[in-house]
């Protein structure tokens, strides 16, 4: 059974999911993953049983109804699909629906054909990226199906990742992808939906994961590859820095590599 994400998502971790995967092995108890965001890696290890959330309530409604009926989701969708338009674009932008599924189709919709795949909203919570280059809302890479099948197997929750993260146990494995902020850049918070990533919540993320840690469930960390970081988790993680590559402003003279730093 092929899943793949059906979002593009910042800070996707799709190209450290081989290497995640590595290190999970097996799974005794539950796959753990408290910023679900696009799922690449749950996707990717396909675990028998999982708890799964985000902070995000329009993410994890496309999550949830997707689980329930997908293929309502994947009417609606090619609904999208063959009214797409600049003006349609906006006016769905602009329309805020009731009903669960017309939600998770719309998210799903401009999540695909807005700019750069982005999720911003302005103070008053509303979606506010302007339309993007791809018109595609349906992917060869679709299977909706398959989704649904693998999600049976999940409990999907929305909220704080300290709520998910009390839950693990021994057995458990917690794979925690949090939004990257570091101690220095206390004025340039990472804005994810309308809440803020402060350090204070990076702090707190820490001490949450060693008390999993402590009652025995196993946890993989991925963040900023930052003194400030491993400060933070020290004295009880190993750090292994790994590479994503890069082609910044479509120039490949412009090739790099950025660090960041698995927490194990
Ligand atoms: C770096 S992204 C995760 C990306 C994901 N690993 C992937 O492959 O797509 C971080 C996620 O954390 C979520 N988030 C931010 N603050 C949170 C909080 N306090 N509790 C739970 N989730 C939170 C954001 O909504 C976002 O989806």
């Amino acid at each position: 059974m092929e899943t793949t994400p059906f979002l593009k998502w910042a800070g996707g971790k799709r190209w450290l999911s081989q290497r995640i995967l590595d290190l999970a092995g097996p799974i005794e108890g539950r796959y753990i993953e408290p910023f679900l965001g696009g799922g690449a890696v749950f996707f990717a290890l396909k675990p028998e049983r999982a708890l799964l959330s985000d902070i995000n309530a329009e993410l994890i409604n496309a999550y949830m109804v997707i689980k329930v009926d997908p293929g309502r989701v994947y009417a609606l969708l090619k609904e999208h699909q063959f009214r797409h338009s600049k003006k349609y674009y906006y006016s769905i932008r602009d329309y805020q629906p009731r009903c669960e599924y017309r939600k998770a189709a719309r998210f799903i919709y401009l999540n695909r054909t807005c700019w750069n795949g982005l999720y911003r909203v302005n103070l008053k919570g509303q979606f506010n990226v302007p339309i993007g280059t791809k018109s595609a809302v349906l992917l060869p890479t679709d299977d909706w199906d398959a989704l649904s099948t693998l999600l049976r197997s999940a409990r999907i929750v929305c909220g704080d990742f300290e709520e998910t993260i009390a839950q693990a146990v021994e057995g458990d494995l917690v794979f925690a992808d949090p939004p990257y902020t570091v101690k220095h850049n206390l004025n340039g918070f990472i804005k994810y939906n309308d809440s803020l990533f402060s350090w204070s919540d990076q702090v707190r993320l820490s001490d949450a994961l060693v008390s999993a840690r402590n009652r025995g469930a196993r946890v993989i960390v991925t963040n900023a590859n930052h003194v400030s970081i491993k400060e933070l988790y020290k004295n009880h993680f190993q750090f292994e820095t790994v590479y994503r590559a890069s082609v910044l402003a479509g120039s490949p003279t412009h090739r790099g590599r950025f660090e960041e730093l698995l927490i194990i």
